[in-house]
C-alpha cells in the first residue's frame, strides 16, 4: 500500500469565507451568505433560510491541508459549492458572482499550487459572458470548469452551451459535471430523497444529454468527468442502450452512435460507496477513466478519500491509475 501514490481528489468543494452581500448589490434575493456564528463554524444562509451548517474546512486552506495530510491526500481539485452557481440570475449578475468566485479560487490555488488545483465556474445562462469569463482562466491558473447537470432546467445538449464546450476543448480545459437542482425535488422532500434519488438521476440526465445530443461526438477532445460515478447512468446503461436500439426514432435523432460506444471516453469519479458498484464501473468505463472524488468536506462523501479504491481487489498498477494518473490525464491532458 505504501507504494501507492497519494490521491488527487477531483471532487472537493470550496466556499469563500466572506461572500459579498449580492442581494444588496443586485437588489433581489436568492443568494447564499455565510453567518459566522462561532469560531470555525458558519451557517450557509439562502436569504433567511438555513441551507447548511458548515465548518472551517469549507473555506480555510490550512484546515483543508491539515485534513489532506491526515488522510494522505496529495492534491485537492477545488470547485465551488453548486448552490453558488447562480445560473438563475440575469447574466451580468451571474458573471459578477462567477468572477468573484474564480478570483477567490485562483488565490487559494496560488497559495498552495502543489496541493490545490481549481475548477472555475461560469455564467452558463449567458453564452457570451461565459466565453468572456473563460478568457480569464489561463491567467487565473484554473485547470477547468465545474458546471451543473442542468442549466435552469435546460439540458446540456442545448445549442446555447455548445460554443462554451467548444472553447473549453480548444483551451484544453477539463469539464466537471456536478448534479444539482435535482429533478422531482418538490415531490420528494422527505428522507433526503433529492440527494439520494434526484442527484444520481441528474448525473444520468447530463450524460445522456451529452451523448444523445452529439456533444461528445462533435468534441472528442473535450475531457469530461461526471460526479458520483456517473450517478444512475452505469447501473441503467443496459436500459439506455436497449432504448436506443428499439426506438431510434426517439433516441437516435441527433446522434446515430450507440451510447455504449462512449464508454472509455469520459471520466467518472469513484464516489459510489460500494465495492461492487466500483468494480462494475471499472468494467464499464475502463481502468483509465475513474479518478478519486470524495465530495470533501460533506458527509455524503468519502471520509478518507481513496479508501474504497485502496480496498479493491485490483492490482497496484490499476489502483495507482485510479488514485492519481487518471486525474492527471483528465486535468492536464497528459
Ligand atoms: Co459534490
Amino acid at each position: 500500500m505504501n507504494s501507492l501514490p497519494a490521491p488527487i481528489d477531483i471532487h472537493t468543494h470550496l466556499i469563500p469565507e466572506h461572500i459579498p452581500h449580492f442581494a444588496e448589490r443586485f437588489g433581489y434575493g436568492g443568494f447564499v451568505r455565510l453567518e459566522h456564528h462561532c469560531p470555525g463554524c458558519a451557517r450557509m444562509m439562502k436569504d433567511d433560510v438555513l441551507f447548511r451548517e458548515i465548518e472551517a474546512n469549507n473555506w480555510d486552506p490550512a484546515a483543508r491541508l491539515h485534513d489532506c495530510d491526515r488522510h494522505g491526500v496529495g492534491v485537492q481539485v477545488l470547485s465551488t459549492v453548486p448552490v453558488m452557481f447562480s445560473y438563475w440570475t440575469p447574466g451580468r449578475d451571474g458573471a459578477a458572482v462567477a468572477e468573484f468566485l474564480n478570483d477567490h479560487l485562483a488565490e487559494v490555488v496560488a497559495g498552495n499550487p502543489t496541493r490545490f488545483e481549481g475548477l472555475g465556474t461560469l455564467p452558463m445562462q449567458d453564452t457570451d459572458l461565459a466565453l468572456r469569463e473563460l478568457d480569464r482562466f489561463e491567467r487565473l491558473g484554473l485547470r477547468g470548469v465545474q458546471i451543473g447537470s442542468n442549466i435552469n432546467q435546460r439540458n446540456l445538449d442545448d445549442p446555447a452551451f455548445f460554443p462554451i464546450f467548444e472553447e473549453m476543448a480548444r483551451r484544453g480545459l477539463a469539464l466537471f459535471v456536478h448534479p444539482w437542482e435535482m429533478m422531482g425535488s418538490d415531490d420528494m422532500k422527505r428522507y433526503w430523497l433529492p440527494w439520494l434519488v434526484g442527484m444520481p438521476a441528474e448525473s444520468s440526465r447530463a450524460l445522456c444529454s451529452l451523448i444523445f445530443g452529439g456533444v461528445f461526438e462533435r468534441l472528442p477532445s473535450l475531457r469530461v468527468a461526471i460526479a458520483h460515478g456517473g450517478g444512475s447512468f452505469p447501473a441503467t446503461l443496459g436500459r439506455i442502450q436497449h432504448g436506443f436500439d428499439v426506438r431510434p426514432d426517439l433516441v437516435a435523432i441527433d446522434n446515430a452512435v450507440p451510447p455504449t460506444e462512449y464508454l472509455g471516453t469520459f471520466w467518472v469519479d469513484s464516489l459510489v460507496h460500494d465495492p461492487h458498484a466500483l468494480d462494475n464501473l471499472l468494467r464499464l468505463v475502463g481502468e483509465d477513466k475513474i479518478a478519486v472524488g470524495s465530495d470533501y468536506p460533506y458527509p455524503l462523501g468519502e471520509a478518507v478519500p481513496g479508501d474504497l479504491v485502496r480496498s479493491m481487489p485490483w492490482s497496484d498498477a490499476v489502483k495507482a491509475k485510479v488514485l492519481r494518473h487518471n486525474a492527471e490525464q483528465w486535468l492536464y491532458g497528459s
